[in-house]
């Protein structure tokens, strides 16, 4: 979209991430990219000018104020926080109710003392991941420059997501790149439902998040996949909550998935700006998990050595990476399919976050997703198996000893756990073909956790004599 809208909103702008350029322009310009150097873009704020609460603790009165939907929100009841948009342009759909909650039986499984994991619940947002809290960001700001069209790239919870957004409130019409085949039903039927535009690119997320970019860039349509700065904005807010359901306390360890890496980015900014603000003492260290399968972060932080170095980033570095992934053939593949990426568009911003947040990042097998996953559906809340990477990733982190029994941990829940039954069923099926099918083809060769269902013929007798023999 070539026009520019002016905002009313003038203590917030655009600056390109890399501070040998810092090239600054107008809230109400749609970019993707710094039109100077080509580097990310964060939105920035002159503080100075804004109403910034004194502590967190005064978030607590919208509380007292949750018939308004801003204070409703658990996105924009953080408003302050990211002052980009009027009041009156924000659309909301009563995102980011979501929870933190306590589990001492996944504590037990990662190895951590009780009372020393919480598991931040992002199933519970409208469209059932963590993506509602960006999208509304983004949405606002597409609405607020007067967008007709918005289209993404996506594994399915960011289409799921903007399709949703489409629907509820009419203003605009969603245009959705999936990779064929590489998204699951519970996000496909989602962006069918809500009524998108949803195109199957022959490819995987890697490929169509490159068409969707020339496309929207030609057609002129809004993009909200998370190289938009505006979506990461929103998506600081699931820290402010972790926060909150903390009693303002913070945690030793974040822990997260990383795929296309705009959550762990975001979650950078989010303490980077709470502690310029003096709104918090100190900062989490965060762990990031990639799929061994898609472990272009691992490779090149952990492996690899790269690191943010005050912005002086080797550019390089990256770009050999991915050539070497052409050359060889090699594409993401994981039974993760949230995660599945192998060219993370946030990669530089995320290194800025490992910098901010003293960060480290680890791979999981599939089995090890897996059963992370089994394990957090058995104490309760359930997830899709990309989320259970950070449960996965903490276990690693802890059997290293690099996090402590007695640290506190948060493990961010990413996608409900509806969202892909079919590698649920797959996990506790007795049907050896289905498990060889769906899992052994990813190298899964166990399911430790699996809960079997009971076979049994339409007659009484059996019926009771299967449940005297199985409780
Ligand atoms: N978990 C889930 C459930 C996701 O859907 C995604 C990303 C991630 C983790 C990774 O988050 O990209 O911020 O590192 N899904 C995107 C999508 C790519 O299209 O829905 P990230």
């Amino acid at each position: 979209m070539a026009n520019s809208v002016k905002t009313n909103t003038d203590q917030a702008f655009q600056r390109c991430l890399a501070p040998d350029c810092g090239a600054t322009y107008d809230i109400g310009e749609v970019l993707t990219a710094c039109k100077s150097c080509g580097g990310l873009l964060d939105i920035a704020y002159d503080w100075d000018q804004l109403p910034v609460p004194k502590t967190l603790r005064e978030f607590e009165k919208k509380w007292s104020r949750r018939n308004e939907p801003l204070c409703r929100s658990g996105v924009w009841r953080f408003h302050d926080l990211l002052p980009f948009a009027p009041p009156e342009k924000i659309v909301t759909i009563g995102e980011g109710q979501t929870i933190l909650a306590p589990s001492d039986g996944v504590a037990k499984y990662i190895g951590l003392n009780p009372g020393q994991l919480f598991l931040q619940y992002e199933g519970m947002n409208p469209s059932g991941s963590f993506k509602d809290n960006g999208m509304t960001a983004a949405f606002t700001h597409a609405h607020t420059i007067g967008a007709k069209r918005a289209a993404c790239a996506s594994t399915g919870n960011t289409s799921a997501s903007l399709a949703l957004y489409c629907g509820v409130s009419k203003l605009m019409q969603a245009v959705i790149f999936i990779g064929s085949g590489k998204i699951s039903y519970g996000k496909l039927s989602q962006a069918l439902d809500y009524g998108a535009l949803t195109l199957q690119i022959a490819g995987d997320f890697d490929d169509a998040m490159l068409r969707v970019r020339q496309v929207s860039e030609q057609l002129g349509i809004y993009l909200v996949n998370s190289v938009n700065p505006f979506r990461l904005e929103g998506q600081k807010t699931i820290m402010y909550r972790v926060l909150e359901g903390l009693d303002w306390e913070v945690p030793d360890w974040i822990v997260v998935p990383g795929g296309n890496l705009g959550n762990s980015s975001a979650f950078g900014k989010a303490f980077m700006e709470l502690k310029e603000l003096g709104l918090i003492d100190r900062v989490p260290r965060l762990g990031i998990i990639n799929a061994a399968g898609a472990n272009t972060l691992y490779q090149l932080f952990e492996v690899n050595g790269q690191r943010w170095n005050d912005g002086d980033i080797d550019r390089g570095a990256a770009a050999n990476y991915y050539e070497e992934l052409d050359k060889s053939h090699r594409r993401a593949s994981t039974i993760a399919s949230a995660i599945e990426i192998n060219r993370p568009v946030n990669y530089q911003k995320c290194l800025r976050a490992l910098d901010i947040c003293d960060g480290v990042v680890r791979e999981v097998t599939d089995q090890q997703i897996l059963d992370a996953k089994a394990q957090v559906g058995a104490h309760g809340l359930g997830c899709e198996p990309a989320s259970a990477a950070s449960v996965a990733g903490a276990k690693m982190l802890s059997a290293e000893g690099v996090i402590a029994p007695s640290d506190r941990v948060v493990c961010i829940l990413t996608g409900h756990q509806l969202k892909d039954p079919t590698a649920t069923v797959a996990y506790h099926t007795t049907d050896q073909d289905e498990f060889n099918r769906v899992l052994g083809s990813r190298g899964v060769q166990r399911a430790e956790f699996a809960n079997r269902a009971v076979a049994v013929a339409n007659d009484l007798q059996e019926i009771v004599q299967a449940i005297q023999l199985n409780s």
